[in-house]
């Protein structure tokens, strides 16, 4: 039985799609899904290599833990509207290895993720975060077109 999904977004159009499926899949007895957004460790420090004005690691890291938070609880309130428990998590690393981290830390049934994200390289089948998920995981992944 399905009943604990692992959602991983970066918040793209590509991941937002999951969301109708996941909701479907409460008539299979899907009753818990992990939202997990991991804050890039690399684009921190590209962040700070790019912007001009002198922010510093910290202020990234805090915006970024600003807006995800607030994201995330948005999400969560379509899951509970349909009946379905949310754990909001918010994680800092590499996404597709911490994306694997809480797939066996929450012992999910289930990832589902996009099968793109926000990186526009059109001439790849599939985003990397996705490939290396799909290829690497222990558990059943589901990646939505
Ligand atoms: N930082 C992240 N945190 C959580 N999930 C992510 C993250 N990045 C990507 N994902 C998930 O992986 C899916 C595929 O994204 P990705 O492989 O990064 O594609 P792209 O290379 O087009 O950005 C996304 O739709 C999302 O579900
Ligand atoms: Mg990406």
């Amino acid at each position: 039985m399905i009943e604990k999904i692992l959602y991983p977004t970066d918040f793209s159009p590509h991941a937002e799609k999951c969301v109708e499926y996941i909701l479907q899949m409460k008539e299979c007895g899907v009753k818990e899904v992990v939202l997990l957004h991991v804050i890039d460790e690399h684009i921190i420090k590209f962040t700070e290599e790019i912007t001009e004005e002198a922010v510093t690691e910290e202020q990234v890291i805090a915006e970024c833990h600003r807006t995800g938070k607030q994201k995330l609880k948005a999400l969560a309130e379509t899951f509970h509207a349909a009946g379905i428990t949310t754990k909001l998590l918010l994680e800092e690393g590499i996404p597709f290895s911490k994306i694997l981290e809480v797939a066996d830390r929450e012992v999910v049934s289930l990832i589902v993720l996009g099968h793109r994200g926000h990186n526009l390289a059109e001439e790849l089948l599939l985003g990397s975060v996705a490939e290396k998920v799909a290829r690497k995981s222990q558990r059943p992944v589901l990646l939505i077109r």
